[in-house]
C-alpha cells in the first residue's frame, strides 16, 4: 500500500508527474539510441548479397522512374501472415545496397521483395503489357511500352559511379566492364563467364524473348533478382548481435 500512497502524490501532482515522465522517456530513449554508436555496424552481414549487375540496377531505375513503389512494397515484415504468404522475412542487409531503399509504404499490389522466381519470364512479359491478361481483376497499369524501349549501356558508368559514391561498393573492374556486362546478362549467346564472376547469381537470359535490350529486359532481370541472392536454406540469424 505505501508504494501506492507514494505514486498518488505523483498522480495528483501534474508538475511532478510531468518531470518524471520526462526522465522516464529520457532513460527510455538513452537506453535505446546509446548503444547504436557503439556497434560498428547496424546491419548484419549476411552471405549472397552482392551489388546490382548493370542489367538490374538499370531495370531498379526504371522500376523508381515508373513508380512501382508507389503499389508495391519491397519489406515482408516478422509476422505469421506475412512470411506464409511471401516467405523469409526481408534482412537489413537485403536492402544495403538500396538507394534510395524500396521499403515503400503502401501495397497496392503484393510485396515484391521475393518475387524472383515466383513467376516465369513470358509471365513478367504478358502481365507488364497487360496486367489484367492474367489477373482479370487488376489495378495495375499497362506497361507495355517498355518492352519497345530498346535501351543500351550508355548511362551505365554514371549510374554505377554514383552508387559508389553513396557507398556501394562496385570495384574499378566492375566500373570498366559494365557495359560489357550489361550487354552480357542479357545475351545467353555471350561470353558471360566473368560477369557471373562479377555479379555471383545473376540469370542470364533474353527476358523478354525479343531481339534487342529493351526496358523490359532490364526490368525483368531486376524483378527475378529480387529476394533471390540469400540462400535461406542454410542461412541462420546471427544471435551473438
Ligand atoms: C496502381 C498500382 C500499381 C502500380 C503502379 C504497379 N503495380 Fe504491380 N501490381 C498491382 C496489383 C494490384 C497487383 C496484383 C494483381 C496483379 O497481379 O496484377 C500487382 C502485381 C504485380 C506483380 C505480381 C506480384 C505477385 O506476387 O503476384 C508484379 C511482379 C508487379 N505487380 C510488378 C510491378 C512493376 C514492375 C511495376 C512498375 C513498372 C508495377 N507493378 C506497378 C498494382 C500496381
Amino acid at each position: 500500500m505505501a508504494i501506492l500512497d507514494k505514486h498518488k502524490i505523483l498522480e495528483t501532482n501534474a508538475t511532478l508527474l510531468l518531470i518524471f515522465s520526462f526522465l522516464v522517456v529520457t532513460i527510455g530513449g538513452l537506453v535505446q539510441i546509446v548503444p547504436l554508436f557503439y556497434l560498428e555496424n547496424t546491419i548484419e552481414e549476411v552471405e549472397g548479397m552482392r551489388p546490382y549487375s548493370p542489367l538490374e540496377l538499370t531495370g531498379r531505375d526504371i522500376y523508381i522512374r515508373e513508380g512501382c513503389y508507389v503499389c508495391h512494397s519491397q519489406m515482408i515484415r516478422a509476422m505469421r501472415d506475412e512470411v506464409e504468404r511471401y516467405g523469409h522475412y526481408s534482412l537489413a542487409a537485403e536492402s544495403m545496397y538500396d538507394h534510395p531503399f524500396q521499403w515503400g509504404s503502401k501495397r497496392t499490389g503484393p510485396d515484391l521483395a521475393r518475387v524472383g522466381g515466383r513467376y516465369s519470364d513470358e509471365w513478367h512479359v504478358d502481365h507488364l503489357r497487360d496486367p489484367q491478361s492474367v489477373v482479370p481483376e487488376s489495378v495495375m497499369p499497362k506497361y507495355g511500352f517498355l518492352e519497345r524501349k530498346l535501351i543500351g549501356p550508355e548511362n551505365i558508368d554514371d549510374l554505377i559511379e554514383t552508387h559508389r559514391m553513396v557507398g556501394v561498393p562496385y570495384t574499378d573492374e566492375m566500373l570498366e566492364n559494365a557495359a560489357a556486362d550489361f550487354r552480357a546478362q542479357a545475351d545467353p549467346e555471350s561470353d558471360y563467364d566473368a560477369m557471373l564472376e562479377r555479379y555471383p547469381g545473376a540469370q542470364v537470359r533474353n527476358f523478354d524473348g525479343q531481339p534487342g535490350i529493351s526496358e523490359a529486359d532490364a526490368l525483368i532481370a531486376y524483378l527475378q533478382m529480387l529476394g533471390t541472392l540469400v540462400d535461406f536454406s542454410t542461412f541462420t540469424p546471427d544471435a551473438n548481435r
